[in-house]
């Protein structure tokens, strides 16, 4: 069935997620092609959180579709100031768009706006869950930059606790044949639990090792991340985690020639700024596949033939999900959707595993 949301790649097949690399790919060589293939549509932008990439290579990849933008980049500036929740919006802009595109700070928000939208909502980051349009970016770079998705030694270095684009990289990655990742992290900001299931259930090997140098020369891709303050319950927290990895040129003569280095950005402090010239960085040139990728979405979502309303607002569990950052925590009418994981009640907004004992 064709995914009327796109919230999680996990919804996607893998013929589907090839279906929007070779469309972007066919954008990226003749993006003339497409100028009019949304004429008409209005996509509404609502950003709850700050953003320079995402949010502008959305509106740049809907207006070169030919269609139209509407939205907020600051809810200071939009009725949440005046204490509108999550559904209330969301209700009211998908009377005027076709497509919403959310961010937004809480863990599963996403997932929370879907089930009050009438059109599709796409994902463009919840809180330090998941990013799946960061992801097709990324897949779209490695198709161009290193010719394949499988097969690959997959470094993610810095903030893989809150690095929600990492999450989705991972789970995404876990399912093409023969990766294998080293997760070069301090112990705090180690993988979530779901995450390390996600690449023991696909029969991913990995790794999680401290050292970036002692790693890097093993690597087809190494993947670097910002330390991400603002998502850190304390600033004395993230003090004691930021700068502890920097990519130099030292780091990087130990690594293979053909590696390619990606960074979803912006970034901070964790990659010398002489790194930029050599050829093995290819993160500026993956800010503009990305766009091709997300005009590739947009096309996909909007075609949805078969569209089905949201998933069913069933199974509401008494039980509500422990997780301080999930957006049941702050939108309080949403109904408690739980899966069974093993022995947890997994929250099907964040994929917080609360322990039903
Ligand atoms: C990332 C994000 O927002 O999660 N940026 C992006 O979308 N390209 C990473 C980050 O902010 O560090």
């Amino acid at each position: 069935m064709h995914p009327r949301h796109m919230i999680d790649l996990d919804q996607l097949t893998l013929p589907q997620l090839e279906e929007i690399t070779r469309m972007a790919h066919a954008i990226y060589k003749n993006p003339g092609h497409y100028r009019d293939a949304c004429h008409g549509k209005i996509m509404a932008t609502l950003f709850y959180e700050p953003s320079t990439r995402t949010q502008m290579s959305f509106q740049a990849a809907m207006m070169r579709l030919g269609g139209n933008v509407i939205g907020f980049d600051n809810p200071a500036f939009s009725s949440v100031v005046k204490g509108e929740n999550l559904k209330d919006t969301v209700r009211v802009v998908s009377n005027y768009a076709d497509l919403i595109v959310l961010r937004h700070p809480k863990e599963g928000a996403a997932k929370a706006a879907m089930l009050y939208s009438k059109g599709p909502v796409i994902n463009a980051g919840d809180g330090g869950h998941l990013h799946p349009t960061q992801t097709l970016t990324d897949l779209a770079t490695l198709s161009e930059t290193k010719g394949r998705l499988n097969r690959l030694t997959v470094g993610l270095c810095g903030d893989l606790r809150y690095g929600r684009t990492v999450h989705s990289l991972i789970k995404t990655l876990s399912r093409y044949g023969q990766n294998r990742f080293v997760l070069i992290s301090t112990p705090e900001l180690c993988v979530p639990e779901y995450i390390k299931d996600a690449m023991n259930r696909a029969g991913c090997p990995f790794e999680e090792v401290f050292d970036l140098g002692e790693a890097i020369s093993r690597l087809d891709v190494l993947y670097m991340t910002r330390i991400q303050r603002e998502r850190f319950p304390s600033n004395e927290e993230y003090e004691r985690q930021k700068g502890v990895y920097l990519l130099t040129q030292d780091k990087l003569r130990l690594a293979k020639n053909d590696m390619r280095i990606l960074h979803p950005l912006p970034r901070v402090d964790e990659i010398a700024p002489e790194i930029d010239d050599d050829p093995r960085a290819v993160y500026f040139e993956q800010t503009e596949y990305g766009m091709y990728a997300r005009m590739a979405l947009i096309l996909f979502v909007l075609d949805a033939k078969n569209a089905v309303a949201a998933a069913a607002v069933g199974d509401n569990s008494p039980l509500r999900c422990a997780n301080p950052n999930c957006v049941t925590g702050t939108e309080d009418y949403l109904p408690n959707l739980f899966e069974k994981g093993g022995r947890f009640d997994v929250c099907e907004y964040c994929e917080h595993q609360n322990d039903p004992a």
